[in-house]
């Protein structure tokens, strides 16, 4: 392949990955599962899955998604060493096209204070890591981390011989966020002119955002030669995060005339990706962020929508349409029909099978019961939140709150258990939500330390819905959850209840497989 004449950037989303890696973005297999359809629905080129190696979760997510997910390639992360990439490999083998991508750290400050290794050692780590999994795998991608602060000479060499070992994809990452577009755009073209072999393989660019210049210095590399852009949906990442996929690629698409290549994404799909990560992950992007944000497409000053009302194109470089975003906002009501809801939902970008569909149909009307204006978000909210809390095995059956002014707020609740036990429990707390949680807490029997609790409006008005997202932590461990509702305290203890849920069928699933290697193997 000749990269220099393809116009043709490959879009390499790493959410899974690096994004999953941000604090607070950790996801369970089935966000994961659904987050992994939903890019491959955007039509994305490569999924990064996971690190493997990195613990048993993430390889069984890799695999899972390995197995599940056809049309993208489906890559898993290792570091140069034969463990990591035979996991790597064991977790990839089944996939449709399976890529493997090693990495080690080329940077002074890496080699000396993190690898302890000199310059030669790494190239030959680097050689041997990109041999092994050549001999696995069709499709190895090299990284050498921290490339934008390696010497650029050394730099060269590490990625002629990754080259030679038969890497197939070069990406080059600013790991640490700190280089500017005209330097990365000098060090792709250092590359581009000195690397022997470099248009046989598919450069490829890998940006974190820590000053803000992760969409800027990808885009530079493009104009230098780089055809593949790492990136994750709302720019979800280690710190400042990385190189936001919607804004990359409508930068490319808004700008063919200068940039003049094109990727292969689907862009009405950007927003409901984008909203399908920020649920899952509770990560909620900010009114004015690029693209997907609520107000990236609002024009307020009268003086704009003067000029949208002659010519859209006076204040609008990009159609709301074009990523994924309707025009009209105020939709439904509760007279609306199910014909009607699911069109409604097919023009957000929504795929649902028909018991989704139902189940969010009834979801549906029960809240246009309770709430007079019905807006695009509530459609999605409800999609979104379609499962939280009906998992299982804890059902609310009842809560009553007392809270006011100069009073201990109390909470009264009924807990159902699919095992037909009824709990009632009462609690206070120094406001309602904590007397709804310790009532949970009590009815279970699970005590849980809340880290995080975030409410966020999904709509407007005084009937507004209120998401609530909780972080907390069990036995080491961190989970969230996350529950919507016209009644934020309801919200709240059904997020908490999600959490609750989740251990309880996790222990249930312990205690049943102890019991059957208990009776495999005689032993107590
Ligand atoms: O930022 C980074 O250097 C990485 C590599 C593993 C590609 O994420
Ligand atoms: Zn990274």
């Amino acid at each position: 392949m000749n990269a220099a004449n393809d116009n043709r950037v490959v879009i390499f989303d790493t959410t899974l990955r690096d994004g999953e890696q941000a604090p607070g973005c950790s996801m369970t297999l089935n966000e994961k599962l659904r987050v992994a359809a939903a890019l491959r629905d955007l039509r994305v080129d490569v999924i990064e899955a996971g690190f493997p190696a990195a613990s048993p979760g993430d390889f069984d997510a890799v695999r899972e998604i390995a197995q599940t997910i056809e049309g993208p390639s489906i890559c898993g992360l290792a570091r140069c060493n034969p463990k990591d990439i035979r996991r790597a490999w064991d977790a990839l083998k089944d996939a449709e096209c399976p890529r493997i991508h090693v990495f080690v750290a080329t940077s002074e400050i890496h080699r000396e204070h993190k690898l302890q290794m000199a310059k030669d050692e790494i190239i030959r780590t680097a050689v041997e890591g990109v041999q092994l999994a050549r001999e696995l795998c069709d499709d190895v991608e090299f990284s050498p981390e921290d490339a934008s602060r390696t010497e650029l000479e050394y730099l060269g060499e590490v990625v002629e011989a990754a080259i030679r070992a038969g890497a197939t994809t070069v990406n080059i990452p600013d790991t640490v966020g700190y280089t500017v577009p005209g330097e990365f755009y000098e060090l792709f073209s250092y590359l581009k002119q000195n690397v022997t072999g470099i248009d046989t393989i598919r450069l490829s660019v890998h940006c974190h955002d820590d000053l803000g210049m992760a969409v800027a210095n990808s885009l530079a590399a493009v104009q230098a030669g780089a055809r593949q852009i790492e990136c994750t949906i709302n720019g979800i990442g280690e710190r400042a995060g990385n190189c936001s996929l919607e804004e990359v690629v409508m930068a490319i698409k808004t700008r063919e005339n200068f940039f003049g290549v094109e990727t292969g994404i689907d862009t009405k799909r950007l927003y409901p990706t984008s909203r399908i990560v920020s649920t899952v992950t509770g990560m909620h992007t900010p009114r004015n962020k690029a693209i997907v944000g609520d107000n990236a497409f609002a024009h307020e000053a009268g003086i704009h929508q003067h000029g949208m009302i002659q010519n859209r194109a006076t204040y609008e470089i990009m159609r709301p349409e074009d990523v994924g975003l309707s025009r009209s906002n105020l939709v439904l009501g509760k007279h609306s029909g199910r014909h009607a809801f699911r069109q409604r939902v097919e023009q957000l970008g929504f795929q649902l099978d028909d018991v989704e569909l139902n189940r969010c149909f009834d979801e549906f009307k029960a809240l246009a019961d309770r709430k007079k204006d019905m807006y695009d978000r509530d459609v999605e909210a409800i999609i979104m939140n379609a499962d939280s809390g009906k998992a299982g095995p804890w059902t609310i059956d009842e809560l009553h709150i007392t809270a006011g002014t100069g009073t201990v707020a109390a909470a009264a609740l009924l807990l159902r258990h699919t095992d037909g036990r009824e709990v009632r429990e009462a609690a206070e707390g120094d406001g309602p939500v904590a007397a709804a949680f310790r009532a949970l807490e009590q009815a279970t029997g699970i005590d849980l330390e809340l880290t995080n609790f975030e409410v966020h409006g999904v709509t407007v008005g005084d009937d507004a819905q209120g998401e609530v997202t909780v972080t907390v932590e069990y036995n080491g461990q961190s989970f969230r959850g996350h529950a919507l509702s016209t009644d934020i305290v309801e919200s709240a203890a059904i997020a908490y209840l999600e959490v609750m849920n989740r251990i309880s069928r996790r222990e249930n699933a312990e205690a049943l497989s102890d019991t059957a290697g208990t009776a495999a193997t005689g032993t107590p």
